[in-house]
């Protein structure tokens, strides 16, 4: 199949995006690389800088004819969302509905897009949180991803163009910016391996949902053919929080920190879990991989990276 991944220079959709040429599909990458880096991009892939909501993003859509659109590329700083909801909307919202314009123009068949669990469901009432929970988010970053989702519906309904939205849970994993604001396991990987403090916020138990990035990969893959006009949620169902999280980063990397507690974040969610069954009913997907073995597998990674740059 031919298709276009957006964001796929960033943490998921590079790996999205490489599983997807690994399996034999022809690649094309849109980026803007205002977070992302080009070296993410698998090398057998297309690369085309530019906005999702610009002509460039319309012109490659429309040369390139993908048969399915992976939609990850995002404003994903909720904070920035809360000072800026009209620059969110732009990116999340108004740049969405020009892909969708342009897919259902030039014949593409579906589009599998990035949504978010927790911002969604926002403050959850039923733990861990089904699809049908109420859609409640507490910022303008899960406002947009709630909306793009009815957009979705609205071009299926109307135009038959299918789609997936996955509505993920925490994802870690290799290639995660730890100086987002979110990302808390990069985050403690880069700090405890360099031997900064890492700061949990508030008491620490406020807890997520947290997914490996390979498992992510493989909902993206078992989408391309399955789960047509669903929300699902990957996620793992297991609830885990800062300070347990802390522990084991701690104890992994050798580090011998005591725990420092910081402000809380002011408007951050309590609880987030989400339930998987759908997932494994309509995607036959289900999370292969325990938090162990995914923290030691990012653990890893980040410390090939500090090592290789020297800044131990
Ligand atoms: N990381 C998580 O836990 C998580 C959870 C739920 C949903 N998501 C969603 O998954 C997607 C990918 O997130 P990520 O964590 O890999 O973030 P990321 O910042 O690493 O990836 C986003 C990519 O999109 C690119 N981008 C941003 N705005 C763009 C624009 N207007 N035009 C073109 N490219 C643009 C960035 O350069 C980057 O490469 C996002 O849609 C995000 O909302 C992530």
């Amino acid at each position: 199949m031919r298709i276009m991944v957006t964001g796929g220079a960033g943490f998921i959709a590079s790996h999205v995006a490489q599983a997807y040429v690994d399996g034999g599909h022809e690649v094309l990458v849109l980026d803007n690389l205002s977070s992302g880096k080009k070296e993410n991009v698998p090398a057998e892939a297309r690369f085309v800088f530019g906005e999702v909501g610009s002509e460039t993003a319309v012109e490659a859509v429309r040369a390139f004819r993908p048969e399915i659109v992976n939609h990850h590329a995002a404003q994903i700083n909720v904070r920035k969302s809360v000072a800026d909801p009209v620059f969110d909307a732009k990116e999340n919202i108004l740049g969405t509905l020009v892909l969708l314009e342009a897919a259902r123009e030039h014949g593409v068949r579906k589009i599998i897009f990035s949504s978010s669990g927790g911002a969604g469901y926002g403050e959850q009432e039923d733990f861990p949180a089904e699809e049908s929970h109420p859609l409640r988010p507490v910022s303008p970053y899960g406002v947009a991803k709630v909306s793009v989702e009815l957009y979705l519906h609205f071009y299926r309904v109307q135009y038959g163009l299918e789609y997936t939205a996955l509505r993920y849970s925490n994802v870690y994993g290799p290639r995660q910016d730890p100086h987002g604001e979110a990302g808390v396991v990069a985050i403690f990987c880069e700090r405890f391996l360099k031997g900064q403090t890492a700061l949990i916020n508030g008491d620490g138990e406020q807890t997520r949902d947290y997914v490996y990035v390979g498992d992510v990969v493989r909902a993206n893959l078992a989408a391309l053919t399955r789960g047509d006009g669903l929300s699902v949620n990957i996620g793992t169902g297991i609830e885990t929080d800062v300070n347990a999280l802390f522990r084991k980063l701690r104890d992994l990397s050798g580090s011998r920190q005591e725990e420092i507690h910081g402000p809380g974040m002011p408007g951050e969610q309590r609880r987030s879990v989400l339930q998987n069954r759908l997932a494994f009913n309509e995607l036959g997907w289900y999370p292969d991989v325990l938090l162990d073995h995914g923290l030691a597998l990012t653990l890893a990674y980040f410390r090939d990276k500090v090592n290789s740059s020297g800044t131990r």
